[in-house]
């Protein structure tokens, strides 16, 4: 059995969560989990709500409240949402705990005292009416590239050139109009130059595994000659630089969202009762770790996190031979459009989570999100796309099967797994071809390639429907009653397979099944939201805990003689008018 840690990126809290959100990171991360606790393996799956940062601080001045308040806000929401869903975190906490502070100032300071920060004064632009530096966000002017008059400090939105503040022609501040000035500063950085040897072999070996426009990125970038990086700011919401006359500044969000990995895996611990049990997935040179992130954060997990990594080698451990462990895969996801046009929030082009959950289950959801999951390349949500899958995958396909096979054995077969003495070669012929996928779909989730690990699981499931439909029990059930004992036990079985092979993927409606199959043990574990203690803070997190889950990535053994409970349907039709309705949504 092996440790898996499953690393998620951790979402600014300064809105919703969308499906672009839950294509790129959540969802592959979850169905990844789900199927490795099946296996038996020890899995760690971790994330939290990015607090800081001007995502957060500039929202909060747009609505005039704290970034506290925005943070808080925005992390129950994605509390409650995520729950709906079913991501099922070991621990979903954020970076605005005691715990994370505290690791995220050691690592610095760690750093610090290896020699991998140096300090250098910085050209900012600082805005005299407010007396403060601005962050690039908060600075607007025109590109020097192209014109355009309203590009941001840090990036033009219409040529898409990466800016410095300084380069904008006729500066201005965001919140109050007037002129910045420029004033100098020093920050620390990160001496990335240094690490760029053991980045470039760490990058060259044993990467056949990771996807190829991940692993080319990554070497590009290094390639590409690495520069310091600034790790500090002047900014006040965020964790205070730990270093005499510097409290008033930060470290940098991006600098310390990445330690969140590891702090969120040392609070877990500690929650736990066992806080030293987080090393078996940080020092265990065999434990995998996997980072689920979006592209476009692609160089903070593959140079700048490992990078920390190395400088920090090893931490709260006294075994000097110890080095925590870099990630073993970053299986970045594109992005994902919506009706063939970019996500923007600001044109409200969007899907968000909170507001689909209340119309549809959560596992049309996941079904419909995985079967287009932007894995090599981008990839759209579309509307009609998604009722018609619904309706003839997951209804038609899944649902169906599972449904006129459950009622039909409990009504016609007393309630109960019927015994079927020898089994025919069809059946067994069935049979095999449904357990083979234990195999097949078990290799794509753990190479995770989750679209094509799902269409597999529905490739075996309308083997089962043509199985069922060639020996058609409803007609042999009066003049050959053993013949339709048998076709119903081995459609019987082979939906309790694919109920497992469906697990990873649609959580929900498995666990349904696996009651009406007459089980009396979940499948899985419990996700619940708890409140956790600390000395000088509280807070709200989303927990998994997998004890008491029987679910195993195994082949049925249903036996006959099992009583059934009475079947629902597991899934709803949609009607084919939804789309329209659905599209008039956007962009309003
Ligand atoms: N908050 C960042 C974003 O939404 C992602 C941070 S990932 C982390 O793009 F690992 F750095 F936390
Ligand atoms: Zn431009």
């Amino acid at each position: 059995m092996s440790h898996v840690l499953v690393s998620v990126a951790w979402p600014y809290a300064n809105g919703d969560l969308h499906v672009g959100h839950l294509a790129g990171a959540y969802l592959p991360a979850d169905i990844f989990a789900r199927y490795h606790r099946l296996r038996g393996n020890h899995v760690l799956m971790v994330s939290g709500s990015d607090s800081h940062g001007t995502p957060v601080t500039i929202k909060a001045d747009q609505e005039g409240v704290t970034p506290h308040q925005v943070f808080a806000k925005y992390h129950s929401r994605f509390l409650s949402a995520q729950q709906k869903i079913g991501i099922s975190y070991s621990l979903f906490t954020h970076t605005d705990t005691e715990n994370h502070h505290r690791v995220g100032q050691d690592i610095f300071l760690r750093l610090y005292e290896c020699g991998h920060l140096y300090r250098q004064t910085q050209r900012l632009l600082f805005s005299e009416s407010e007396d403060r530096f601005l962050p690039d966000r908060y600075v607007e002017g025109t590109c020097p590239n192209c014109g355009y008059e309203s590009a941001r400090g840090d990036q033009c939105d219409n040529c898409g050139k990466l800016l410095d503040a300084l380069e904008l022609i006729d500066p201005r501040s965001k919140t109050d109009g007037s002129t910045p000035v420029v004033r100098e500063t020093e920050h620390y950085f990160l001496d990335l130059e240094g690490f760029a040897q053991q980045l470039a072999d760490y990058l060259a070996t044993d990467k056949d595994h990771w996807r190829s426009n991940v692993i080319h990125f990554a070497r590009n970038y290094v390639a590409g000659g690495l520069k310091g990086r600034p790790i500090t700011r002047d900014i006040s919401w965020g964790i205070p630089v730990p270093l005499p006359g510097w409290e008033h500044k930060a470290l940098y969000v991006w600098f310390e969202a990445v330690i969140g990995y590891l702090s969120a895996s040392i609070e877990w611990a500690k929650n736990e009762g066992t806080p030293d049990a987080w090393k078996a997935w940080w020092y265990d040179p065999d434990a995998l770790t996997y980072y689920f992130i979006g592209k476009d954060n692609i160089p903070f997990h593959a140079i700048i996190w490992p990078a920390e990594l190395m400088g920090i080698g090893r931490l709260y451990d006294s075994n000097p031979a110890n080095r925590l462990n870099l990630p073993y895969d970053v299986p970045a996801n594109e992005f994902l459009n919506i009706e063939s046009r970019q996500f923007s929030k600001s044109r409200s082009w969007a899907i968000w989570l909170p507001d689909i959950l209340e119309r549809y289950d959560p596992d049309a959801i996941r079904f419909y999100v995985t079967s287009i999951m932007p894995e090599t390349r981008d990839s759209d949500f579309d509307w009609d796309d998604f009722v018609q899958r619904n309706n003839n995958e997951l209804v038609a396909t899944w649902g169906n099967l599972a449904n006129r096979m459950l009622g039909f054995a409990y009504k016609r077969f007393g309630a109960v797994v019927p015994d079927p003495g020898v089994l025919r070669t069809a059946d067994q012929e069935l049979l095999q071809a449904v357990e083979a996928g234990f195999a097949t779909v078990g290799e794509r989730l753990a190479a995770c390639q989750f679209r094509a690990a799902l269409a597999e699981a529905l490739a075996l499931a309308r083997s089962a429907n043509k199985y069922l439909d060639t020996q058609a029990p409803w007609f042999e059930v009066d003049r050959n009653p053993d013949d339709a004992a048998k076709t119903v036990f081995t459609t019987l079985r082979a939906i309790d397979n694919l109920k497992t092979l469906f697990a990873p993927f649609l959580p929900f409606s498995s666990e349904r099944l696996h009651g009406f199959l007459g089980y009396d043990r979940p499948l899985f574990g419990e996700l619940a939201i708890r409140s956790f203690e600390e000395q000088a803070f509280s807070h709200d997190a989303l927990v998994y805990d997998p004890t008491g889950a029987t679910g195993r990535w195994e082949r049925s053994q249903l036996p006959a003689g099992q009583p059934l409970r009475p079947p629902e349907p597991l899934f709803r039709k949609l009607e084919p008018t939804l789309s329209e309705e659905e599209r008039a949504r956007l962009g309003n």
